[in-house]
C-alpha cells in the first residue's frame, strides 16, 4: 500500500542505523568505530580489530588475552566435519566449499543458534573466528590432494592458518613473518565496509532471526561474485589473460571502453568511493613491500601498474570517477604468497567474517529491526483468465 520508490541497487536507499563503519566516498575515508583505517593497518592487528569492531572498543590488554585465547581454543573442527571435505570433487572451487562448511556448523552446535541469547551468540562469534581458517585452509589443502593438519593452538589466528595452508605434517614448518605480517594487515583491510552486497546478506537473511551460522554463510555466497569479493581474483584472471594474449594493453582498454559484453576494468570503480579507495593506497604499497621481500619481481604487476597509468588519466574513467578499489592490487599479493586464484576470495571472506558477525549481532540488538522486506513496482499483465491447455 501507498507508494513506493523504485532504488535498484538501492544506491540511495539506508537499510538500517549503524554506528560500526564509516566511509565518506568523495574524501576517501574509511573509519572502524572512528578509528581511521590507516591506524589501524599500521598499529592493530587483526585479532584486535576484529574485537574492536564486535565489541565497539579497543580491547584492554586483559580482554584481547581472553578474546585470544578462546578463539585459540576453538580452532579444531569435529572429526565428522573434516570427513565433509572428501565429499567434494577434487578440483572444487574452494568458496562454495567454505559455505557449505560454515552453514554446517549449525548441524554441529545446536547449543549455539539462539539469536537472543547473548552467551550462546558470543559462542558462535568465537566459533566462527576460530574454525573459518581451519576450514579455509582444509579446503585448500583437498583442491592440492595435500593432507590436513591439525591447527596448533600455541599459534595465533595469522600464523595458524598460515601453517595449516602451507605446513607439512612430516615437517616443522617456519613462519614467514613478512607473510604473516603482510595477511593480517590485509585481513584488517577487508574486515568491514559498512552495508556492502554481502553485509546486507547476512543482515537480511538474520533479520529473518536465522542463526549467524546461516547468515554468513549466506553472506559467503554474495562474496563470491565478481562484482564482489570475487574481484580479486577475476583481476588476476584478466591479467594473465593480457599477458597470454596478442592484445597489448591499450588494446584491452579499447574493448574495455566499448563495453563489449562481460569486459570491465576489473578491480577498478566502487559505488561509493568516488574519488579513491584508501584501502588501494595501503594495499598498493604493501604490494611494493612484500614483492620486493619475497624477492618476486611480477610482471603481473607491472601490467597492472600499466593499466591504471592509461585509466587514471583516461577520459572515460576520469568522468565515470573510476579508481583502483581494494581488489586491483590484492591478487598480486596472495600469488607471491604462494596462494592459487581461486582462493584470493576465500582470503577476503577470512577477512570480512568480523564485519558480518558485528552487523549481524548489532541487527539483532538493534529494537528498530524489522524482518528485510523490500518492495516492488510491478510491470506485468494486468488480470486475466486462465486459458485451459486444449484451448490455447
Ligand atoms: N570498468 C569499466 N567501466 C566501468 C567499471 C569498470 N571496472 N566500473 C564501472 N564502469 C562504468 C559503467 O559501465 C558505468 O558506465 P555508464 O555510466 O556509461 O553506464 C559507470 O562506470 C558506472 O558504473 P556502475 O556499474 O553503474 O556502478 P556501480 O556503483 O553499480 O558498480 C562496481 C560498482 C564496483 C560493481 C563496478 O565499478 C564494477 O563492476 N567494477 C569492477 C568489479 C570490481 O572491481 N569489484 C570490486 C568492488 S570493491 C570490493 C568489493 O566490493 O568486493
Amino acid at each position: 500500500t501507498g507508494l513506493v520508490t523504485l532504488d535498484a541497487g538501492f544506491t540511495n536507499t539506508a537499510s538500517c542505523e549503524s554506528a560500526i563503519t564509516y566511509i565518506d566516498g568523495d574524501e576517501g575515508i574509511l573509519r572502524y568505530r572512528g578509528y581511521p583505517i590507516e591506524q589501524l593497518a599500521e598499529g592493530s592487528t587483526f585479532v584486535e580489530t576484529s574485537f574492536l569492531l564486535i565489541h565497539g572498543h579497543l580491547p584492554s590488554e586483559s580482554e584481547l588475552a581472553d578474546f585470544t585465547a578462546r578463539i585459540q581454543r576453538h580452532t579444531l573442527l569435529h572429526e565428522d566435519l573434516k570427513r565433509f571435505f572428501d565429499g567434494f570433487p577434487r578440483d572444487a572451487h574452494p568458496m562454495p566449499v567454505l559455505s557449505s562448511a560454515v552453514s554446517a556448523l549449525s548441524t554441529f552446535y545446536p547449543n549455539s543458534l539462539n539469536p537472543f541469547d547473548d552467551e550462546q551468540v558470543e559462542l558462535s562469534t568465537v566459533r566462527l573466528m576460530a574454525k573459518l581458517p581451519t576450514i579455509a585452509a582444509y579446503a585448500h589443502r583437498k583442491s592440492l590432494g595435500q593432507p590436513l593438519l591439525y591447527p596448533d593452538n600455541r599459534l595465533g589466528l595469522v600464523e595458524n592458518f598460515t601453517r595449516l595452508a602451507f605446513g607439512n605434517p612430516a615437517e616443522d614448518y617456519e613462519l614467514d613473518p613478512v607473510l604473516v605480517k603482510a595477511l593480517d594487515q590485509l585481513l584488517i583491510l577487508h574486515a568491514d565496509h559498512e552495508q556492502n552486497c554481502s553485509t546486507s546478506t547476512v543482515r537480511l537473511v538474520g533479520s529473518g532471526q536465522a542463526n549467524l551460522f546461516a547468515s554468513v554463510s549466506a553472506g559467503i555466497h554474495a562474496l563470491s561474485g565478481p562484482l564482489h569479493g570475487g574481484a580479486n581474483s577475476a583481476v588476476l584472471d584478466m591479467l594473465e589473460t593480457i599477458r597470454d594474449s596478442d592484445d597489448d594493453v591499450d588494446t584491452f582498454m579499447t574493448r574495455v571502453k566499448n563495453k563489449e559484453k562481460g569486459v570491465r576494468l576489473m578491480g577498478f570503480g566502487h559505488r561509493v568511493y568516488k574519488n579513491y579507495d584508501p584501502r588501494a593506497a595501503i594495499v598498493k604499497k604493501t604490494a611494493d613491500e612484500v614483492l620486493s621481500k619475497l624477492g618476486k619481481r611480477d610482471e603481473m604487476l607491472d601490467i597492472a601498474l600499466r593499466l591504471e597509468e592509461i585509466a587514471l588519466n583516461d577520459e572515460y574513467f576520469i568522468e565515470r570517477k573510476l579508481y583502483p578499489n581494494v581488489d586491483f592490487y590484492t591478487g598480486i599479493i596472495y600469488k607471491a604468497m604462494g596462494f592459487p586464484t581461486k582462493m584470493f576470495t576465500v582470503l577476503f571472506a577470512l577477512g570480512r567474517l568480523p564485519g558480518w558477525i558485528a552487523q549481524w549481532r548489532e541487527m539483532i540488538n538493534d529494537p528498530a529491526t524489522k524482518i528485510g522486506r523490500p518492495r516492488q513496482v510491478y510491470v506485468g499483465e494486468g488480470a486475466r483468465d486462465y486459458v485451459p491447455l486444449e484451448s490455447r
